[in-house]
């Protein structure tokens, strides 16, 4: 286990009915005046976004509205979110909707506290540290931004899709109603399923060696993520799924499954861009393609056999060969790949309306600048195509 610090200050309010605590909260987080930023419409038509407004104005609280962010936020739209936060004096920004509106929050928080582009932070590959202070009422389980210390944006300039790494950028608070994920749809259900996993996933395949306790804590998540996926699907208004669903974003990626294991996210890396070109392309669904093919490509060169097959067994139920254990690894991949086709997610390129043309243009961004991710093995232009491959 590598030495680790692990702070997680986020508070955490979840639960039904809890929508009515939100002004009271915020004000006592010293709030005066809020950008209540939400996304498409989602939360107008739940009416969510009036139960909000409801709790602000009982706690006396002003708030400006700002919706429109767009799946894959849009740095043109954080850029106005700045301007409106420091005409009205906005002193809080409460994100209502997924991963897309709190990050878009995040950033307008990161350009409001430092007073300059967000976008300077990824050019000069420095992390903020300041960050206006951000709330969030959570409809969606997938991303994780709600307790994490990211924020991703994609630059409509150039297309390139990249985030922000940062302590400064952990919400202060967080409401979960589970309810409120009763509205998502099967589809971006499902990419909320893998995205959830492989929050933990990529913290699980690390090449750092055994790190029992935190393995197992991935692993029970895992597990619980891939029973509520499925029980949430059949039923969108089961209770005890979507919770499951709701915290399990929150803790997948909050890195209380990372404790002791060196942080890489190679697949999230080479996904970014893959969204970033192709806007129409969720993160969930470039995941649950992209994903396998890692693992297949890295189980060919021989990385990490035991733990792939430790996986396998003790989350997908593939029997442990222990003479041959490559062949409980392969097994463990295709158990994935076929929950994720029966969650309704895409396992090919192909799914994704994508051909070996396209490849080019996307992995040219990864490797922007002689840019190398680091994996079992570094992974650069050729291996980033191979993993194409691997995924077609
Ligand atoms: O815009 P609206 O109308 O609200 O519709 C949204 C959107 O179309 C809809 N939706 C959300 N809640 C709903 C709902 N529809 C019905 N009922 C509800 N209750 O879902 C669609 C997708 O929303 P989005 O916020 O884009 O999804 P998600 O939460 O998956 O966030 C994806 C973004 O987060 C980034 C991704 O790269 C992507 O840009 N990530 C952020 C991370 C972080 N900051 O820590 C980590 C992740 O790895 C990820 O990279
Ligand atoms: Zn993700």
């Amino acid at each position: 286990m590598h030495n680790f610090t692990f702070c997680t200050p986020t508070k955490v309010i979840f639960g039904r009915d809890i929508e009515g605590s939100i002004g009271e909260t915020l004000r006592g987080y010293g709030a005066t005046k809020a950008l209540l930023h939400y996304g498409g419409g989602s939360v107008k038509r739940s009416g969510l976004l009036d139960k909000v407004k409801a709790s602000l104005e009982a706690a006396g609280l002003a708030y400006v509205e700002m919706g429109g962010v767009e799946p894959n936020p849009k740095l043109s739209l954080i850029r106005k979110g700045i301007e409106l936060c420091r005409a009205e004096g906005v002193d809080f920004l409460l994100a209502v909707g997924g991963g897309s509106v709190i990050d878009s929050a995040k950033a307008i928080g990161v350009g409001l506290a430092n007073g300059c582009d967000p976008w300077d932070f990824i050019e000069s590959k420095t992390a903020p540290s300041k960050c206006m202070a951000v709330g969030v009422v959570l409809t969606l389980a997938a991303a994780g931004s709600e307790m994490s210390n990211s924020d991703v944006m994609t630059n409509d300039e150039n297309q390139l899709k990249r985030g922000i790494t940062s302590e400064a950028v952990r919400p202060v608070v967080a409401f979960l109603n589970p309810e409120n994920t009763f509205t998502v749809s099967k589809f971006q259900t499902g990419c909320g399923i893998v995205d959830t996993m492989m929050h933990t996933l990529e913290r699980y395949f690390t090449g750092d060696g055994d790190c029992d306790l935190t393995e197992r804590l991935a692993e029970g998540l895992l597990i619980a993520v891939r029973d509520a996926g499925r029980a949430a699907i059949a039923d969108p208004a089961d209770y005890e799924a979507r919770a499951t669903l709701m915290w399990a974003s929150s803790l997948s990626h909050n890195d209380i499954t990372g404790c002791g294991k060196n942080r890489k996210f190679p697949v999230h890396k080479i996904e970014h861009d893959l969204s970033g070109v192709h806007d129409n392309i969720a993160h969930g669904a470039g995941l649950s393609v992209l994903f396998p093919a890692w693992a297949d490509y890295m189980l060919e060169l021989g990385h990490d056999v035991m733990k792939f097959a430790q996986l396998a067994n003790r989350v997908w139920g593939v029997e442990m060969n222990f003479d041959h254990p490559e062949v409980t690894a392969r097994g463990g991949i295709r158990a994935m790949r076929a929950y994720f086709r029966e969650i309704g997610m895409p396992v090919t390129l192909q799914e994704l309306g994508l051909t070996p043309d396209d490849y080019e243009e996307i992995v040219s961004k990864t490797v922007l600048g002689g840019t190398v991710l680091k994996s079992y093995i570094p992974l650069g232009r050729e291996e980033i195509l191979a993993i194409y491959r691997h995924a077609e």
